[in-house]
């Protein structure tokens, strides 16, 4: 009898905090790789506007995880989802456990199966390389100073054609930080054998080509 054979999905993980630039690098990582991308945080996201918008109390945490165990996949396309508001919602109720159980077959099931057959997954957020996939085969932890992220994010919104205001954004982003590094469950840490890429000085092709080249010779990595 002919098995077939299946071949082991390479798993890339990237975790950083909010507008380290994780995003953009998983994103480009993946079109060159041609690896499927899940941005991990799109679905916390889902999951408090969905709650902002039926106006469900934030702090209510058995409807927060009610929210992400009928999470509804349309959301992830929505234009509110990359809101400022809607990042602070989506910290706020990523601290419960329900929220994070719900979602972690999902993710999980993304790494071992990526869509479309890729031959490998790229999975940003702020656990995935500590709590979603610890046996990843390359783990990133991108960071940069919260002057520089700030930057970035009042660019993006002007881009996007809404006011942006430095200071308020900068504080926001350093209050994000502290509560996802400090929250109980899966805060944000550096992985275990994760390598630390800080971007603060670094364009996006830089950037790309330090990860491309820390994923080309990762210990135990096949051939790309
Ligand atoms: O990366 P982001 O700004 O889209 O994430 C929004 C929030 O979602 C973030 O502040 C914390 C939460 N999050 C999380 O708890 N775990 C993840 N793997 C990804 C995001």
């Amino acid at each position: 009898m002919v098995r077939p054979v299946t071949l082991a999905v390479m798993i890339i993980t990237i975790d950083g905090p909010a507008a380290s630039g994780k995003g953009t690098l998983a994103r480009a990582l993946a079109q060159r790789l041609e690896f499927a991308h899940l941005d991990t945080g799109g679905l916390y996201r889902a999951v408090a506007l969905h709650m902002l918008r039926e106006d469900v109390d934030l702090s209510d945490e058995d409807a927060a995880a009610a929210a992400a165990e009928q999470l509804d996949l349309g959301l992830l396309t929505d234009r509110a989802l990359r809101d400022q508001a809607t990042g602070q919602a989506a910290s706020q109720i990523s601290r419960y456990k329900g929220v994070r159980s719900a979602l972690l077959d999902v993710q999980r099931r993304f790494a071992k199966a990526p869509p479309g057959g890729a031959k490998g997954a790229i999975l940003d957020g702020r656990d995935t390389g500590s709590v979603i996939c610890p046996d990843a085969d390359v783990k990133l932890y991108v960071e940069a100073s919260s002057a520089e992220r700030a930057r970035r994010r009042a660019a993006e919104l002007a881009a996007r054609g809404e006011t942006a205001d430095f200071a308020a954004i900068q504080s926001e982003i350093e209050a994000r930080d502290a509560q996802d590094k400090n929250r109980s469950q899966a805060p944000l840490i550096v992985p275990t054998g994760a390598t630390v890429l800080d971007t603060t000085e670094l364009s996006v092709e830089a950037a790309v080509s330090t990860a491309l080249a820390i994923v080309q010779t990762a210990p135990g990595n096949k051939p790309l």
